[in-house]
This record gives structure tokens, sequence and C-alpha cells, in this order.
């Protein structure tokens, strides 16, 4: 038989990361550049996985594919043959712990090729327990808006759980920027609670703040205010510096996105590491910020477009 296949795309948060965790919205947008792809074949057992990282036994994988372990489990779980060895090849383009979705991807990907090696279909909130689960081995205890975002193709909106599309008034040029510094999400997440738990006047007004920019952006983005909504990056990148989970790595590359004419950036993920999200006037300007960029020490950069009219 043919193997089934799956896929999902990066994801960058706009606006929202962290406030998101306590319940603010948040905005993402796709990264079409990068995607992550799985085929799954039924073999007689036991489970292998084949990919950059690792190839053998499901079983014996390192601790860096647990996700990928989780997801195949729970697929086969959700399809009822927990008892079925398949074999799952990975490829992904999305760079892992850099903010832009990759496990959230990568376990789309592979619960979808999964299910299908299977002949098995789920729906939709199905689906994103199923990646919520792998989500889990990954960061604890994720929002979903990696879930969400991984598997829509335009902008969303996130709230209370779910996503909206987003109205796009005007293109939207985003240079995305890779400090070539691993993002630490659950440690990022985790810092941000300790410090609410010490100060939680200061953190609860930062978090407020954070989503009344969310808030904010929604409609710039729809008005096609594009000034605005850079403003709006360059204060949340602020605000999540004071929330503790910066970078001086990021700061570097924010620094210079910004001096160059960026309309605004910011770290964009859990942080600590990662990528910083920066808006431009147009694809000129992005090839030109990129090179900038690259100049002042980027380890990779990537130009995504959210179309407008969307
Ligand atoms: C990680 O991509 C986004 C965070 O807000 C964590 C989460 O939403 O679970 C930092």
């Amino acid at each position: 038989a043919p193997a089934a296949t799956g896929r999902a795309g990066a994801k960058a948060i706009l606006i929202g990361e962290h406030a998101v965790v306590y319940g603010r919205p948040a905005l993402a947008i796709p990264v079409r550049a990068l995607e992550a792809r799985a085929e799954a074949r039924a073999i007689s057992g036991p489970s292998r996985l084949r990919s950059a990282l690792y190839t053998g036994q499901a079983a014996r994988a390192p601790e860096r594919l647990r996700v990928t372990v989780t997801a195949m489990a729970a697929a086969l779980e959700a399809a009822g043959s927990p008892d079925t060895a398949l074999e799952i090849a990975i490829e992904s383009s999305i760079p892992a712990e850099r903010g832009l979705g990759s496990s959230a991807a990568v376990s789309a990907a592979v619960i979808e090729a999964a299910l299908a090696a299977c002949g098995a279909r789920v729906d939709d909130e199905r689906m994103h327990e199923l990646i919520q689960t792998a989500e889990r081995a990954a960061h604890g205890s994720p929002s979903g808006l990696d879930a969400r975002t991984v598997r829509a193709r335009a902008a969303v909106w996130f709230e209370a759980g779910r996503i909206e599309p987003v109205s796009v008034g005007s293109d939207l040029t985003f240079v995305i920027a890779d400090s070539g510094v691993r993002g630490r999400t659950r440690e990022a997440v985790a810092a941000v609670a300790a410090r609410r738990a010490a100060d939680p006047a200061a953190v609860d007004a930062s978090l407020d703040e954070l989503g009344a920019l969310a808030t904010a952006v929604r409609g710039q983005v729809s008005a096609g205010e594009s000034d605005g909504i850079g403003a709006a990056m360059t204060r949340a990148h602020t605000l999540l510096n004071g929330l503790g989970v910066g970078d001086p790595a990021l700061d570097r590359l924010f620094a210079a996105a910004v001096s160059a004419g960026a309309l605004g950036a910011k770290l964009t993920g859990g942080g600590r590491g990662g990528c910083v999200l920066a808006l431009v006037r147009d694809t000129d300007a992005a090839a030109e910020l990129s090179d900038h960029l690259t100049r002042v020490g980027a380890a990779a950069v990537w130009t995504t477009t959210v179309e407008g009219g969307a």
C-alpha cells in the first residue's frame, strides 16, 4: 500500500505569547515557507521512526523525539489500533526550538499520517486534542495556541482555547530572524509563573497590556494600519523582556531590525532564544532587512507575507 501522509506548517506569534497562558488573546500567522511532513506505513512490528535526528525503533528513540513517539501512540490509540506497528518517516524544514511551532507541526503531521495509515478519521476537535497530548510531553501545559495554529492557513485570532480567522486589510510582510539560540519554552513559561507568584500586580498589569495590544493589533490588521502594528510589536517586546523571557541575542536582532527601519519587531514564541519577528513595509524592505540581519549575526532568515483581502 502507498504510504499515508500528513503535513503541517510553521507559525509565528504576532502578538500575545505568554499572556495567552493566562487567558489573554493572541494573534498568530502561518509561515508557509517552513513545513513538517510525515509518511506512515504499517509494518510487521516493532514501530520505527526515520528522521534526520534518529532512525530506529520508536521505543528506543532519544528523549528529543518523545513528542513524536507520543504523537504516534496517541494516533494509534485514537484509531483503535494500539497494537499496529508503523514506520513513520519525518521531514521538517522548521527549525526545532525556535518558537516557530516545530513540535506542534511535527506532531500534527505524524498524527495525520498515522491515522491515515490505519484508515481512521477524526474530527477537528479530536485532532486538536491529539496534538495537545503530544505538546504536553514537550511543554507541560501548553495553551493550545501552537496546536491550533499549525493547521491554519491564514492569520488567526486565538481566545479561550479556540481560533477564528482574522480579516487582513492589506498585505503584511514579515522578516523572521533566527538568533541561533535554542528557545526554552518550558523554562520561559515557568519563569513567568515564578515572577507572577512573587509580584502578581506587576505581572498581571503586563499581561493585561499584552492582551489589550492583541485586541488593538487585530483591529489594525483588519484596517491595514501597519505602523500601529509595528509600534504594538515593539511595545510587546519590551513587556516580554520585563516578564523575563528575553535573551541578549534576541535583543541584538531586535535593536538591529528597529534601527534598520523595520516598522516594529519583537521576540516571537516562548523566548529565551529562538526568533525575532519584524514587520516591514514591503518585500524589497524585507530583502534589505534580511541581508542586514544576516550581517549582524542571524543564523537564518525567512520572509513571510500575510495576504490582504483574506
Ligand atoms: C509558545 O509558542 C507560546 C507560549 O505562549 C506558550 C503557550 O502558549 O503554551 C509561550
